[in-house]
C-alpha cells in the first residue's frame, strides 16, 4: 500500500471509473437487439438480419443492432419523404421549439451519451463528457436559432427535400449533431446510417426523438455497414447526401451521384500540418501537440498528424514532447483518469500496426513511450516518428491513429511549402508568439480551418470542412446551413403564420412553481434578482379597462433608480463576457418558462387591458417567439471582417453599449416590454426597465419567470412608477449608458436633453409601433440600438 507521503512523491494516482450502469441499463431494455428507427418508431429489419457492435476496450459484445437492406433504406426515405411537407410548413419557429426541446434532451442525459459513446467507441469519458455531448448539445441550440431566423435571415430559400446522411465513427454522436441540426433547421428531412462500429448513441438519440413527440419520419435512422450506405446513396427519392468518411469511399459516392441531381456534401480525410516557429511558447505547442494528435486516440480527421518545426527549437520540442507522452496514461475509456482512450475496431489498430512498421522499415525513427499498454483491450501507445522525409508513407497518408510525425524548416517559406505538400486541406495550425509571423503564414495555407496557437477547437458558429481532396461544402455556422438550402421564393409572398400548439413540443411545467401571484397582492421592485419594498414607502393603483381599482404597484423613486443601477452594474462584467451560447440559453429558458405559463398570462392580459381573449393570446405568442428570437440572435449578431487593403483585416466587432436604461411603452405591456429587455440582454447588457405604466403588472408577473430562467441576478432590474419621475432619473443616471424610451414626445425631448450629462447613446421614440408585427417590433434595428462597434485592424498576408 502506498502511504499518502509516497503518493504525493510520485504523483500517482488510482483509477477513477466512471459506473456503466445507466447505460447496460438501457441496452437492456432492447434484448433483442435494436431495429431501425423509421418513421418515429422501431422497425424490425426487413431481412432480420443483425450484426453485434463491441466495446473496443473490452472485446466484450454491447447489442446487436440491424443491418440495413434496400427495403429497409426504402421505408425510411419513404417515412423522411412523407414527413418533410409537414415539417416545412411547421415553420421556423415550430423547427426551433422542436430543435429546442432535443437540445434539452441531450443535456438531460448528457451522462448517459457519454458513457454509452465511451463504451461503443472506445474514447475517453473524459472527452465524451467534456467535449463531445456539450458540442452536440450547442449544435442543437444554435440551429434552433437558425431555424427561428430562417424567414428572415435566409428569405427565399427553401429546404433541398430528403437528406440521406452518412457519418464515421470517430465523433458518433457529434458528427450525427452536425448532419440533422442543420438539415431539420431548414426544413429537410432526414435519414440517418450511423457507422457500423459506433451504431449506439445514434440509436439512444432515436429513441430520445420518439419519447419527446418529435413528429415521425423528420428523422430516420437506418443502421448497417457500408452497403446500407450504398443503398442511401444510389436512392432516386434522395434528394442530397451528405458523407463524412475516407477520401476513398468519399470519391465512391461522387462517382455514385453524378448526374443524379443529388446535391453532395463531403468531409473527407486530411493530413493536417502542424507548425512550430522558432519564437513559439514551446510548452504551450507541447500541450497543443497532445490535443492535436492524441485527443480521440487520434482517431480525428483534422488531427494535427504532421508537426513542421523551425530547425532552431526541434531537438527542444523533441525532448519535452518525450517527456510528456512518458505521462500521459492509456486505459479504460471510463476510468475518467486516462488521457487516451481504446482504437475503436480490430482493422483500425491493425492500420495503424502496419503504417508504423512501413514507417520504421523506411528509415525514420519511431519512439514510444517506456511504459507498457494494458494488456487487454485495442490499445496502441502515442508514437512519435522523426527523421522523416516528406515523400515517407508516414509523412503522407492518412495514419488515423495516435501517430505524429516530425519534420523540420528552415525559413517561413519552407514552411509553407511543406505544410502544403499534401493532396489533403482540412486544417492546420500555426504556433509562433509573433501575431505578424502567424497571420503571414495563415492566409499562405491550402486548409479550410487555420488555428492560431490553438487546435482541434469546433464550434456550431463556426464553419468546418476542406479544401482539396478534404472534400467541400461546411458543417457549421451561416456557411453550413447552404448544403441544405435550395433558392425557392415562397409563392405566396405570404410570412409564416404561429405554428398550431398540437404540434409543438410540451414543455416540462415541472421547472416553475405554483401560477402567478393572485392579483389582489402589492408586487415589489425587482432590484439584483430580489424583490424589494419600494424607497418611498407609496404605492400607485392599477386599474383595469373599466377603471375598477384593482390592485397597487410600488412606486420607485430616484433611491431605487440608484440601486437598480448599482445592481445593474454589479451582474454587467459578468453577463456581457458570459459566452453568446450561456446567454442564448438563459433566453430559450425564458421562452420556455413563459411557454409554461402562456395561458396564466394570456389571462392576467385580457383581464386587465380588456382586450379579447385573442389578441391577450396572440400577444403572449408572440413575446415567447421574441424571446426565441433574440435566443437565436445572441450566438449569431456576428461582427463582420472588413479587407481594408493595406495587408490588413479589419475586424468589426460587436461590443455592448454598458448598462441600458429601458422606458417601455404604455400599449402592449407584456410584448412592449419584452421587446425593449430581450435585445438588450440578448447582445450582453445589464438593464433597469421601467414598465408601461398603465400595467405594470405584466413585467412584475415575469419576476418568477426570470428567477427559474438561470438569468443571473442583477441583469435585468425592474422599477414599476411613473414615467415621468423615472425616465428623467435614468437619462440623467452618470453611470447608465444608454437609454431607450418609448413614450410621449415632450417626455422625449426630455430624455435627449438630459443624456447630455455623460453623453449616452439615446433611443428616444414616440411615434407608436405595432409591436406584434414582426418588422416594427423586433429585428435588426434592435440589435444595432444595443451594440456598439469596435474595428480592430490585424495585419493579414504581409
Ligand atoms: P469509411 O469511409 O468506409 O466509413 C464511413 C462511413 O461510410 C460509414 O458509415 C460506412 O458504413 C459508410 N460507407 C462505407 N462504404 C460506403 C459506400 N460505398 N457507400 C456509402 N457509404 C459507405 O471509413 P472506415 O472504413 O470506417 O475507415 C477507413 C479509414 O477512413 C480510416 O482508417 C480513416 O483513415 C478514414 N476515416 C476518415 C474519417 C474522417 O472523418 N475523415 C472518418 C472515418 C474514417
Ligand atoms: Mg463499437
Amino acid at each position: 500500500m502506498t502511504s499518502i507521503r509516497d503518493a504525493f512523491q510520485t504523483m500517482a494516482w488510482g483509477t477513477a471509473p466512471e459506473s456503466p450502469a445507466t447505460a447496460e441499463a438501457w441496452l437492456a431494455r432492447h434484448p433483442k437487439g435494436f431495429g431501425h428507427s423509421i418513421g418515429g418508431a422501431w422497425v424490425e429489419p426487413s431481412a432480420g438480419e443483425r450484426f453485434a457492435t463491441t466495446n473496443p476496450a473490452t472485446g466484450a459484445e454491447l447489442a446487436r443492432v440491424a443491418q440495413g437492406s434496400k427495403e429497409d433504406v426504402e421505408a425510411a426515405v419513404r417515412a423522411a419523404r412523407a414527413a418533410q411537407a409537414a415539417w416545412w410548413a411547421l415553420g421556423g419557429h415550430g423547427r426551433a421549439r422542436w430543435l429546442y426541446a432535443l437540445a434539452r434532451e441531450v443535456q438531460r442525459n448528457s451522462r448517459l451519451f457519454a458513457v454509452v459513446e465511451s463504451l461503443d467507441n472506445g474514447k475517453p469519458i473524459r472527452e465524451s463528457r467534456d467535449i463531445d455531448i456539450p458540442l452536440v448539445a450547442r449544435h442543437f441550440y444554435h440551429h434552433a436559432g437558425w431555424a427561428e431566423l430562417m424567414e428572415t435571415e435566409l428569405a427565399g430559400y427553401g429546404p433541398v427535400g430528403v437528406v440521406g446522411q452518412i457519418i464515421p465513427w470517430n465523433f458518433p454522436l457529434l458528427m450525427l449533431s452536425w448532419k440533422i441540426a442543420p438539415a431539420i433547421a431548414m426544413g429537410n428531412t432526414v435519414v440517418l446510417k450511423p457507422a457500423e462500429f459506433t451504431p449506439l448513441t445514434a440509436l439512444l438519440f432515436a429513441d430520445l426523438c420518439h419519447a419527446v413527440g418529435l413528429p415521425a419520419g423528420v428523422v430516420n435512422v437506418v443502421t448497417g455497414d457500408g452497403r446500407t450506405g450504398a443503398a442511401l446513396v444510389e436512392h432516386p427519392g434522395v434528394d442530397k447526401i451528405a458523407f463524412t468518411g475516407s477520401t476513398e469511399v468519399g470519391r465512391i459516392i461522387r462517382a455514385a451521384t453524378a448526374g443524379s441531381g443529388k446535391r453532395l456534401s463531403l468531409e473527407l480525410g486530411g493530413k493536417s500540418p502542424f507548425l512550430v516557429f522558432e519564437d513559439a511558447d514551446l510548452d504551450s505547442v507541447v500541450e497543443g501537440v497532445v490535443d492535436a494528435i492524441w485527443f480521440n486516440q487520434g482517431q480525428v480527421c483534422c488531427a494535427g498528424s504532421r508537426i513542421l518545426a523551425q530547425e532552431g527549437v526541434a531537438a527542444r520540442l523533441v525532448d519535452k514532447l518525450r517527456a510528456r507522452m512518458e505521462t500521459l496514461r492509456v486505459g479504460s475509456p471510463l476510468d475518467k483518469a486516462v488521457d487516451i482512450g481504446a482504437i475503436v475496431a480490430p482493422v483500425q489498430l491493425e492500420k495503424i500496426r502496419q503504417l508504423v512498421e512501413q514507417g520504421i522499415a523506411e528509415g525514420a525513427t519511431c519512439w514510444q513511450p517506456s511504459w507498457s499498454l494494458p494488456r487487454e483491450g485495442l490499445f496502441y501507445p502515442p508514437t512519435l516518428f522523426t527523421d522523416v522525409t516528406p515523400a515517407a508513407t508516414v509523412a503522407q497518408v492518412e495514419i488515423f491513429g495516435p501517430v505524429v510525425v516530425l519534420m523540420t524548416f528552415r525559413t517561413p517559406a519552407e514552411a509553407v511549402e511543406m505544410a502544403n505538400n499534401t493532396r489533403y486541406g482540412l486544417a492546420a495550425s500555426v504556433w509562433s508568439e509573433n501575431l505578424n509571423t502567424a497571420l503571414d503564414i495563415a492566409p499562405q495555407l491550402k486548409a479550410g480551418t487555420v488555428w492560431v496557437n490553438c487546435t482541434n477547437l469546433f464550434d456550431a458558429a463556426s464553419g468546418f470542412g476542406g479544401y482539396r481532396e478534404s472534400g467541400y461544402g461546411r458543417e457549421g455556422g451561416k456557411e453550413g446551413l447552404w448544403e441544405y438550402l435550395k433558392a425557392e421564393r415562397r409563392k405566396d409572398g405570404k410570412t409564416e403564420s404561429d405554428p398550431s400548439p398540437s404540434v409543438l413540443p410540451s414543455f416540462r411545467p415541472s421547472v416553475l412553481p405554483s401560477g402567478l401571484p393572485p392579483i389582489d397582492r402589492t408586487p415589489k421592485l425587482y432590484i439584483g434578482g430580489k424583490q424589494v419594498r419600494p424607497d418611498s414607502g407609496y404605492a400607485l393603483p392599477v386599474l383595469d379597462s373599466a377603471g375598477n381599482r384593482v390592485t397597487e404597484v410600488g412606486r420607485g423613486n430616484r433611491k431605487d433608480v440608484r440601486n437598480a443601477v448599482e445592481a445593474a452594474h454589479h451582474a454587467e462584467r459578468g453577463w456581457a463576457t458570459a459566452t453568446a451560447h450561456t446567454r442564448a440559453q438563459v433566453l430559450y429558458y425564458v421562452a420556455e418558462n413563459l411557454a409554461v405559463r402562456e395561458r396564466e398570462f394570456a389571462e392576467r392580459l385580457r383581464a386587465l387591458t380588456g382586450s379579447s381573449e385573442d389578441a391577450a393570446a396572440l400577444e403572449v405568442r408572440a413575446s415567447i417567439r421574441r424571446a426565441f428570437v433574440y435566443a437565436a440572435w445572441a450566438d449569431k449578431y456576428d461582427g463582420r471582417v472588413h479587407a481594408t487593403p493595406i495587408r490588413n483585416v479589419t475586424l468589426a466587432m460587436n461590443e455592448p453599449i454598458g448598462v441600458l436604461g429601458l422606458v417601455a411603452p404604455s400599449e402592449a405591456p407584456l410584448l412592449g416590454f419584452l421587446s425593449l429587455v430581450l435585445p438588450a440582454a440578448a447582445m450582453g447588457h445589464s438593464v433597469v426597465a421601467v414598465p408601461s405604466e398603465r400595467w405594470p403588472l405584466l413585467a412584475t408577473d415575469l419576476y418568477q419567470v426570470l428567477d427559474t430562467s438561470d438569468l443571473p441576478a442583477g441583469v435585468v432590474n425592474i422599477v414599476t412608477g411613473t414615467r415621468k419621475e423615472l425616465a428623467p432619473v435614468l437619462a440623467a443616471h452618470d453611470d447608465v449608458d444608454g437609454i431607450w424610451f418609448f413614450g410621449p414626445r415632450e417626455e422625449a425631448a426630455e430624455v435627449e436633453r438630459l443624456s447630455t450629462g455623460n453623453m449616452k447613446r439615446t433611443w428616444a421614440e414616440w411615434e407608436p409601433r405595432d409591436w406584434l408585427d414582426a418588422h416594427e417590433g423586433q429585428g435588426e434595428e434592435f440589435l444595432r440600438e444595443a451594440t456598439q462597434v469596435k474595428n480592430i485592424w490585424v495585419p493579414y498576408g504581409a
